[in-house]
């Protein structure tokens, strides 16, 4: 038997990065997938989907953006509507800018960061929420700075520490219903959000132009494990865990995969 046989679990930002990962590894384990992205990303969504039929399970794609709830919650009831229902759900969209000290952030990206990363996640809660019949399980995708604060990140910080707030909320008001909620925080992942130009210059200031070797020398120093970085498998496998019943007395927990970022001293 497989560990999510029959459930039905709904991945936004699952065009690439992480969410893919989430949504094939949780179809390797028999469930059906619906699929979510902005509509800029469509054919890359596509290619998601095409991965899970291929493990011979059920995918639907949406478009929508978490930042516009109504869209969203029609985009939602469509697709749960096709597979049958919802079990679970992973917020996982999610932004990063690397603006610079706190004083010195722009409004715009400040708001940007808010809006996809607490909002958007909140959106998506609430349009699936409503969709749960027989318990379920949430899980929001925070980050190890959803725990520190990281410097000319505090954007980014800020929001991901208030998802924590979010997921402790929701595990009080759902937890009679049987619906778990728990939040996973990845340390650094390599996926394209931080594997780019912008972010390697950010890590490494006193080296012109400078390459992925370098940025993953600047981030293994962060870690306790000889590494600079987790693949996205590593916290698909921590929501595979959290989406299935093997956590099943678990809820308003945070469970964090980051080679020892956190503990560091
Ligand atoms: N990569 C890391 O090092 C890292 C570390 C900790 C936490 N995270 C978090 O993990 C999650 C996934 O990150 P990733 O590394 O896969 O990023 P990514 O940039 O590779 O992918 C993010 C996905 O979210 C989608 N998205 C962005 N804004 C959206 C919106 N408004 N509506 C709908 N979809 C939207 C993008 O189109 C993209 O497909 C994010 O919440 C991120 O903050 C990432």
């Amino acid at each position: 038997m497989r560990r999510l046989e029959g459930q039905r679990v709904l991945v936004t930002g699952a065009a690439g990065g992480m969410g893919r990962a989430h949504c094939i590894r949780l179809a390797q384990e028999g469930a059906s997938v619906i699929a979510l992205d902005v509509a800029e990303a469509a054919s890359a969504l596509e290619e998601t989907a095409q991965a899970v039929r291929e493990l011979g399970v059920v995918a639907v794609t949406g478009s929508a953006d978490i930042r516009d709830f109504d869209t969203l919650a029609e985009v939602v009831a469509d697709c749960v509507k096709t597979v049958g229902g919802l079990d679970v759900v992973v917020a996982n969209a999610g932004v990063y800018d690397t603006p610079g000290p706190v004083w010195t952030i722009d409004p715009a990206i400040w708001n940007r960061s808010l809006d996809v990363n607490l909002t958007g996640a909140w959106h998506t809660v609430k349009a699936c929420v409503p969709h749960f019949r027989d318990g379920g399980s949430v899980i929001l995708v925070s980050s190890t700075a959803g725990i520190k604060g990281i410097a000319g990140a505090g954007h980014y910080s800020a929001a991901k520490h208030a998802v924590v707030g979010l997921s402790r909320t929701l595990a009080n008001e759902l937890g009679a219903q049987s619906i778990r909620v728990n939040s996973v925080h990845p340390g650094s992942v390599r996926t394209p959000m931080i594997i780019n130009e912008k972010v390697f210059a950010n890590l490494c200031p006193g080296i012109e132009n400078p390459t992925e070797a370098d940025a993953a020398a600047v981030l293994s120093a962060r870690n306790l494990l000889p590494v600079p970085w987790v693949d996205p498998v590593d916290v698909s496998n921590a929501v595979l865990f959290l989406a299935s019943s093997e956590s099943r007395y678990m809820t308003g927990c945070q469970l964090v995969i980051d080679a020892g970022l956190t503990q560091k001293v």
